[in-house]
This record gives structure tokens, sequence and C-alpha cells, in this order.
């Protein structure tokens, strides 16, 4: 590039710039300054990585209390990547929908990660040091993840998220708060007799009540069902009918299942099984074919729904089986 060529293109940007910076009544002259001043971006600073570094803070001496803490930090940070598509695609009324499916092949891609890699929990760290660990831990639980209900709360209709014993019940409900009261998840933590609600409970409502019933607000006429429903039911929507069928599948059976895999790893068989949770009855609680949750209903059959969360267990058996000897 000789050194005419060189002017040409500098003198091109200077331009660019100078219009840039007029358009917003500012001075060029200053900002260029700034650029003269400015220090390289170095790669540390730009992902802040003492700061994300210095996140990981035991509360005990076991040292799988760390693989404990940072495999939940990825899970949050996955599912921060799926909310931030379900915003891009909250942003648009009507959602084009390869720019839809585009977003949803990623949140599926998330998930699929986050299921393969639980096995970092299930086999990663000695059960004799988790059971310690965890009692300095309590009330928390994964339980209080908020980003959990929010990617419940942008996918679908509150109806179906309420416990399914309710669900009939509750089925012509419309305002939100009441259709938020009956939540499978409070639900299953609350005593039934006494409807006395654990503390896992109470401290995670108090937190995040106020956010959930707003963000439910706001999605209840934009939820990724109503989307589908309003948009794309009548059209030729095939590859997206079943990247949400993917995506209700990951989201609600095999992530759950990868989950509950690891708490029986840990707690069945425990004299402190109950002690060492946010209390819920977890056996009853988190198999997906008792909770029986859908985002997508009108997408799947009754048979499918009647065995939710059951298929994949028998497949499980089946593909076990097959592989002895
Ligand atoms: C050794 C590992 C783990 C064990 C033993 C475990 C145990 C449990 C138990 C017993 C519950 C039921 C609520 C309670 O009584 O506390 C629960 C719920 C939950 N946990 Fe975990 N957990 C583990 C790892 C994780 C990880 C890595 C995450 C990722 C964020 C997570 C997220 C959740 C969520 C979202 C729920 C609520 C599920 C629902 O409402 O359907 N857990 N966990």
């Amino acid at each position: 590039m000789n050194k005419s060529e060189i002017d040409e293109k500098i003198a091109e940007r200077i331009q660019l710039l100078a219009d840039k910076y007029d358009a917003m009544g500012q001075d060029m002259i200053s900002y260029l300054d700034g650029l003269l001043h400015a220090d390289y971006l170095k790669y540390w600073e730009y992902i802040n990585l003492d700061s994300l570094l210095g996140l990981q803070q035991p509360k005990t001496g076991f040292p799988d209390e760390m693989v404990f803490i940072i495999y939940h930090q990825i899970t949050e940070l996955y599912f921060k990547l799926c909310l931030w598509e379900m915003e891009q695609i909250h942003h648009h009324e009507h959602p084009d929908e390869a720019f839809f499916m585009a977003r949803l092949q990623r949140i599926n891609n998330y998930f699929v990660n986050l299921c393969h890699s639980f096995n970092i929990m299930t086999e990663g760290m000695e059960k004799e040091q988790f059971l310690k660990f965890r009692m300095s831990l309590l009330p928390s639980s994964g339980f209080q993840s908020a980003q959990y209900r929010m990617i419940e709360i942008r996918a679908t209709d509150l109806i179906n998220l309420v416990n399914v014993n309710k669900r009939k019940e509750f089925e012509d409900y419309t305002a939100v708060d009441q259709l938020y009261d009956a939540m499978y998840w409070k639900t299953g933590a609350t005593e039934l007799k006494t409807e006395k609600k654990t503390l896992t409970l109470a401290q995670f409502e108090e937190k995040y009540s106020e956010v959930f019933v707003q963000l439910a607000e706001k999605s209840k006429n934009h939820n990724f069902n109503q989307l589908f429903q309003k948009h794309y039911q009548q059209g030729d929507s095939r590859e997206l009918i079943k990247e949400l069928r993917r995506f209700d599948y990951l989201a609600n059976v095999e992530w759950p299942l990868a989950h509950y895999r690891t708490t029986v790893r840990y707690l069945q068989k425990s004299p402190s099984d109950i002690a060492a949770t946010g209390g819920t009855n977890w056996q009853q609680y988190l198999p997906p074919r008792f909770q029986k949750i859908i985002f997508f209903p009108n997408l799947w059959s009754a048979q499918e729904k009647e065995e939710w969360g059951k298929k994949w267990v028998l497949d499980q058996q089946a593909s076990n089986e097959q592989k002895l000897p």
C-alpha cells in the first residue's frame, strides 16, 4: 500500500468520523485526543477476569465445594445466555420465523451443553465431602435460582407452570397473581397439611416475587407459547415445531433428569436426606413425570404428555440392557 493510498483511506475515515461527531454536536478533535491517550485493551480487562475468578468463595474447607460453586456459576451463566436470547425475541412483536428459529437453536445448544456437563456434578465430588459441606449452605438451594424461573415464565403461559393437580381448577384464571400463587414450585415447597412454606421458599419469594410477577405480566401475551400460537401455528412451521419440542424436552425432561440423577447419587438413602436440602420431598418433587411441566402442551400428543418423563427412563433402561453381555 503506497502513501497516497493510505492518506486517501485515512481521509475517508476522518470524514466519516467528522460526520458522526457533527451529527451529535460533538468535537471530533477531543475524541481523537482521547484515542491518542487511551491504553490498549487487554483480554483480562475486557472479560473482567480478576472479578470473575474472585467470585468463588467456599463456606467450608472441603475442596470439593469449589466444584459445586463453580458448576452452579457455569449453569447460571448458561441460563443468562438463554434469557439473553429470549429477550432478543421479546423485542419483536412478531419475530421473523428464521430469527426466532436461530435464537431457539442457540437456547437448545446451551441446554444440550448443560445436560451433557451435568456429570461434573454427578461424578465430580466425593459424596462424603458433599454431605458435610452442604450442611453449611442451608437453607439455600438451586431451587432458589431466579433465572431458572424466568426461563420458564418467558417460555410459556403461567397455567402450564401451575401445580399439575391444580391445573384443571385454575384453567379459566387469567389474573397473573392468582396463577403465580399456584406455581408448581411453590406447592412443592409447602407442607401440604399445615400449608407452611419452607424457609427456602419464603426467602426466595421475599426476594423475587415482585420481579416474577412483573415478568409474567410482560410475557403474558408474548411468551414462546403465545408467539407460536399467534403467528406460526397456521403456517408451514415444521422446523420451528421440532425446535420448540426439543426445547421443551431438554428443559423439562433431560435437564431435570440429569439433575435428579445427581440428587439420587448424593442424597438417596442418607438419614439426613431432608436436612441436606431446601426441605422439599425431592423424590416426589423433582422427577419430571410427577411435575409434568410442559411449555408447549399443544405440540405433544395426549400419550406423549401422559408419559412425560417416562419414555426417557424406559429408553435408558433398554439401552443399558442392550449393552449387557
Ligand atoms: C450435588 C448436586 C445437587 C444436588 C444434590 C441438588 C439437590 C436439589 C434438591 C434436593 C432440590 C429440591 C429442592 C430442595 O429441597 O432443595 C433441588 C432443586 C433445584 N436445583 Fe439442585 N441440586 C444439585 C445441583 C444443582 C445445580 C448444579 C443446579 C444449577 C443451577 C441446580 C439447580 C436446581 C434447581 C433449578 C432446582 C429447582 C428445580 C425445580 O423446581 O423443578 N441444582 N436441587
